[in-house]
């Protein structure tokens, strides 16, 4: 493990007043996506889509690093570059997904555990020889009335762990995404209890497993009210709850947090990045932002994959990692 290079990625990673574009949808959650706005699903589509993504122009002003897929990871994009080449020379840090999903927890009524364990050395070593800086493991934590278990925040936790520690023998910074779910009709206060004991267990597990914090990347979800929940917190109770819980429930020394979008509104996912960072002056790391669906939604819905809806829908996305950006610095005037 070479930690200088580490904390050298996490600094770029993590630089002001950029945040990363999560494009990593596995191929049966991307041909989902494309359904609801009528495009068919295909490899070729799929590299028609991410193409689209990466030219943007002016990304490279929002965006410090973009989570791929495997697909696009080893895929040619038109012009015959790769797309990881293509990111590095646009000064964009290529990163991977390297969970294979997040499947039925044994034992476990409507739990799920993430697998990709067996045989992740060697397929870092390879992502890393062809030039990723960093990967992504999501764990999936469902809240419910019995919900979450201990055992499934253990187990994932685990996971977690054991997946940061095989990226940074790779010299590859691990982003761990411990995802509590918005699905429900739980409120605010649950959701801030589950993340409670989540962040604890997972930074209890990389600490147990040697895990180097400052060269480790949180990608947590917000504390916030269930989508079902009749009474859910606004703005400003949701930016607070979930700012104090990272304050108290991470470690000074983590190298960032950068979160993600979890079903949110694209103005939902920007004002509550915004109003942290009011106070980011105060905080120990960066908080931005590692969104899919807050920064492509609506670029796809344009798209509908037409050409000549490209440009168009490039202005778009464009204009939503903007947003983003000036969320990341507390900056956005709405
Ligand atoms: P959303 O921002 O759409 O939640 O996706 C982020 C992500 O990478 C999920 O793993």
């Amino acid at each position: 493990m070479n930690i200088r290079m580490l904390e050298n990625t996490v600094e770029k990673m993590m630089e002001s007043p950029k945040g990363l574009l999560a494009m990593d949808e596995s191929s049966p959650t991307c041909a989902k996506r494309f359904a609801s706005v009528g495009i068919e699903d295909s490899e070729n589509n799929r590299r028609r889509y991410r193409e689209l993504l990466v030219t943007t122009p002016s990304l490279n002003e929002y965006i410090s690093g973009a989570i791929l897929f495997d697909e696009t990871f080893n895929q040619k994009m038109s012009t015959g570059d790769l797309f990881r080449d293509f990111l590095t020379k646009i000064n964009i840090l290529p990163g991977i997904k390297v969970d294979t999903g997040a499947k039925d927890f044994s034992g476990h009524h409507d739990e799920k555990i993430t697998e990709g364990l067996d045989g992740l050395r060697d397929r870092l070593a390879d992502y890393s020889s062809k030039g990723a800086k960093f990967c992504k493991w999501r764990a999936v934590i469902t809240i419910g009335e019995t919900i979450p278990s201990n055992a499934c925040i253990l187990s994932n936790s685990n996971s977690l762990a054991r997946y940061a520690s095989l990226c940074q023998e790779n010299d590859l910074v691990p982003i761990v995404e411990p995802e509590i779910l918005i699905n429900g009709d739980h409120d605010i206060i649950k959701s801030d209890k589950v993340s409670q004991i989540t962040l604890e267990s997972l930074f209890e597990q990389l600490d147990i497993l040697n895990v180097n914090i400052a060269g480790t990347i949180l990608k947590p979800s917000m504390v916030i009210s269930g989508d079902k929940n009749k009474k859910r917190a606004d703005t400003q109770t949701v930016a607070e709850m979930t700012l104090n819980r990272l304050v108290e429930s991470c470690p000074s020394n983590l190298g960032g947090v950068a979160f993600l979008s979890g079903g949110q509104s694209d103005e939902e996912a920007t004002e509550h990045l915004n109003i942290m960072n009011k106070k980011k002056s105060e905080l120990p790391w960066r908080v931005t932002f590692s969104y899919a669906r807050a920064i492509q939604q609506s670029a796809l819905n344009y798209w509908r994959g037409k050409d000549d809806n490209a440009e168009k829908a490039q202005d778009i996305l464009k204009n939503r990692a903007r947003l983003c950006s000036e969320a990341s610095m507390g900056s956005l005037t709405t």
